[in-house]
């Protein structure tokens, strides 16, 4: 196993152990994911899981953790997920792998978001791409109005949006989100802010750091 993946298993275990009996929990993806499910599932917990994507979700009935609808749901205790970069304020791209609108409404409605990723995703400064989802509907309009913005080649995501790319540049990561977060058309984009994050669980050199957000 190369560094990178000792790195995101490191994490991930750590934050398995983050998890009460009797919770209610948010479950990200991607393969820093990947490594949390398996880990949760041994603890054999009684816990009630909401997915972000179809593959969780479909991973993690697997593994024979009980994952239910969204629907009806509040607030969950906890929630725990990858990101691509992380600077040191704390704000967070995320959207790798596509899922960001819903990974963003499930960390928002989690009591405690717990970031978990391996070293290389600690960066200086935030830089694009940064991962957006876009509404069908006049989205050569949506795109005419940001600019710089490559649709990719994948499936629309569950809710039907477009998965695409902002590749121009920007001065903070708060100005970037404040134009998106303006722009007709744009359903969720993944610059995350510090406010949403309680924990980030970094492994670096064999250890797992445990930073407090907020
Ligand atoms: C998926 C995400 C992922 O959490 C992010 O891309 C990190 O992925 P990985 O753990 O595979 O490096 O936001 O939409």
């Amino acid at each position: 196993m190369i560094g990178s993946e000792q790195e995101k298993r490191a994490a991930a275990q750590a934050a398995a152990q983050l998890v009460g009996d009797g919770q209610l929990v948010g479950l990200g993806t991607g393969s820093t994911v990947a490594y949390l499910l398996p880990a949760l599932a041994a603890r054999a917990l009684a816990i009630r899981c909401v997915a972000t994507s179809p593959e969780t979700e479909r991973t993690a009935r697997a593994l024979g953790l009980d994952v239910v609808a969204f629907a009806g749901i509040e607030r969950l205790d906890i929630a725990i997920d990858g990101a691509d970069q992380i600077d040191p304020a704390g704000w967070l791209v995320k959207g790798g792998g596509g899922a960001h609108t819903r990974e963003k409404v499930v960390a928002a409605a989690a009591a405690r978001f717990v970031v978990i990723a391996s070293s290389e995703k600690a960066v200086e400064r935030i830089g694009p791409p940064i991962p957006l989802e876009l509404l069908q509907f006049g989205v050569d309009a949506t795109i005419g109005a940001l600019g710089e913005v490559a649709l990719r080649a994948v499936p629309p995501s569950p809710d039907g949006g477009l998965i695409a790319d902002y590749h121009g540049s920007f001065a903070a990561p708060a100005e970037l989100a404040a134009r998106l977060d303006a722009t007709p058309g744009v359903l969720g984009h993944g610059l995350f802010p510090p406010s949403l994050t309680a924990e980030i669980l970094l492994a670096v050199n064999g250890r797992v750091e445990h930073r407090l957000v907020r």
